[in-house]
């Protein structure tokens, strides 16, 4: 056992001193049949392009997305149900931040040329409406989704 152990641990080394020295390969070309770059495939495509990572909740931004929500956002999605677009509650658990606003600040572009949101057009039918939101507001209704806990959280917001 303790030889198998030691040869694995041998032959790893030997992979790793065969690959050293050897110049990077080239990046993989976009394969996706969609043309979209991996960026493009992971955040969506559209003018919000800085990474955002969701920690801890900023209530004043979530408060001024909530208001965002309701205004744009609520005659066709609801939080924790379908309704005439997909169920907002767990998008940023499949969506990157990025992916939700981009969605939200390029809703065209994202269902002619993206594959996940071309999906959800088949799906839904109806097409998600350009709402004319800044990145900022964008960001807001993130942060609004990212603070929702669930039915009773909003019904406790109300
Ligand atoms: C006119 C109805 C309508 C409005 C208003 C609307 N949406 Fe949508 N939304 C949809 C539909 C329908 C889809 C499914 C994709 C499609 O068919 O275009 C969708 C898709 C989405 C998606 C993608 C979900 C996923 O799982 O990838 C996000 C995120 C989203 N909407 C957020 C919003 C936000 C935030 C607002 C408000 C700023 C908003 N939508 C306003 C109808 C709407």
């Amino acid at each position: 056992m303790r030889l198998g152990t030691g040869s694995l641990a041998l032959t790893a080394l030997l992979l790793m001193l065969s690959c050293g020295g050897t110049p990077d390969s080239p990046p993989a070309p976009a394969a996706d049949p969609s043309g979209l770059s991996s960026d493009e495939l992971q955040n969506g495509i559209g003018p919000a392009k800085e990474t955002i990572t969701l920690g801890a909740v900023d209530a004043a931004l979530a408060t001024k997305g909530q208001t965002l929500f309701e205004t744009k956002c609520m005659s066709c999605h609801k939080l924790g149900e379908r309704f005439v677009g997909p169920d907002l509650a767990g998008v940023l658990s499949r969506r990157t931040p990025r992916y939700v606003m981009n969605m939200i600040l390029n809703p065209e572009e994202m269902v002619k040329r993206h594959p996940e949101a071309k999906k959800l057009l088949a799906e839904f039918l109806a097409p998600m409406a350009q709402q004319n939101l800044t990145v900022d507001e964008a960001r807001a209704v993130v942060e609004y989704i990212h603070s929702f806990k669930g039915p009773d959280a909003s019904q406790a917001q109300k």
